[in-house]
């Protein structure tokens, strides 16, 4: 019989245990805490796994992951190393990440922060933001999310560049690729990171970088973060809404999650704090969408969405 074992930290086990057993009528579901012979396991469904996860775990066909972002979990010691790792993509979890993405970039685009400001010191001053064409929103991150973003912060009609690893062809949207960032970067005034976090992006989000954006909005230009904490340099982040090389920051992700009651940017009124909230792996589509990866899998159909170990996403 196929068996599914749950092992996951911090979310409803039971809740997703019960769900998949109805979705998998033939399936065994197992939780981290059954007794089970771990070489009966074919698949594992994980999330944050504790050191243990793995042991035994001699005859697995494939990891599936809760979280669309895998860096964590290539970094556990025990990940089985010849074992296809499959990611969750899903429409519903995009368009998560899209509302945050148009959510943050729009209140920046018309001047949330020197109007929040204008409104503490009672000050009535007219002063009118760009239109959306007038403001260049550049997404690092063209894969899943940020292809999705970028369309449609297009339709809202703002001038999209995209920057990804190999080079892209997005109708409607200036892509770059590569060592072509300082030019992406020159030309952005709102950056959106929606990278994955590898060796390659990790710390990316740093002093120097933001002093290559371009500085045409009003009050400087702004960074919006949803990928992962381990992008920014947050003291860079710190000293950079401090100094006005940067205007502001829409951050859901961080270095230390939860974000320590000690980090200077809780007090910051232009810095925009959510607690890794932005797109959530909803049950009801990630149940469905590895359930089905399981019954095409057991019928002989390749794995989708699988990640490329070598490099890390
Ligand atoms: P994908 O793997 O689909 O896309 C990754 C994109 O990043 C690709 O376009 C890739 O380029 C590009 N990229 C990777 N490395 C580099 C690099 N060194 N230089 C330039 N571009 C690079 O990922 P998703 O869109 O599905 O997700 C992105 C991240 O979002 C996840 O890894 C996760 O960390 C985060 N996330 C955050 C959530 C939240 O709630 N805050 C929720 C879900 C995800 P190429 O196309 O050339 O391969
Ligand atoms: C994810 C996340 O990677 O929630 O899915 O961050």
């Amino acid at each position: 019989m196929t068996t599914l074992l749950l092992h996951l930290s911090d979310v409803d086990e039971a809740g997703w245990a019960r769900r998949y057993a109805d979705a998998l009528p033939g399936v065994r579901v197992l939780r981290q805490t059954d007794s089970f012979d771990p070489v009966t396991v074919d698949y594992i469904f994980v999330w944050k796994p504790k050191a243990n996860a793995f042991d035994g775990l001699t005859n697995l066909k494939a990891v599936l992951s809760l979280g669309a972002g895998v860096d964590a979990l290539l970094k556990h010691p025990s990940l089985p190393a010849d074992r296809p790792v499959v990611r969750f993509v899903d429409a519903d979890l995009t368009q998560r990440m899209t509302d945050y993405v148009t959510s943050q970039v729009t209140f920046h685009q018309r001047l949330g922060t020197r109007f929040k400001r204008d409104q503490a010191a009672r000050s009535w001053k007219q002063l009118y933001p760009p239109a959306s064409s007038e403001t260049s929103v550049g997404v690092m991150g063209l894969g899943e999310l940020g292809t999705d973003a970028v369309h449609k912060l297009k339709v809202l009609g703002f001038t999209v560049l995209g920057w990804s690893r190999s080079p892209k062809s997005i109708e409607g949207i200036e892509t770059f690729s590569g060592d072509a960032l300082d030019t992406f970067l020159g030309r952005t005034d709102i950056l959106v990171c929606l990278l994955p976090l590898t060796p390659e992006t990790t710390g990316i989000l740093n002093y120097e970088l933001f002093g290559r954006l371009r500085r045409k909005l009003d009050g400087g230009p702004v960074i919006v973060n949803a990928a992962r904490g381990g992008h920014q340099v947050e003291t860079d982040i710190v000293r950079a809404l401090g100094d006005g090389t940067l205007g502001a920051a829409s951050l859901d992700v961080f270095q230390t999650e939860p974000l320590p009651a000690d980090s200077p940017l809780w007090g910051l009124d232009n810095a925009y704090l959510t607690p890794h909230i932005a797109a959530i792996s909803n049950i009801d589509a990630g149940v469905s969408y590895f359930s089905r990866i399981i019954r095409d899998h057991e019928a002989g159909k390749p794995l989708p969405n699988v990640v490329d170990r070598g490099r890390g996403y």
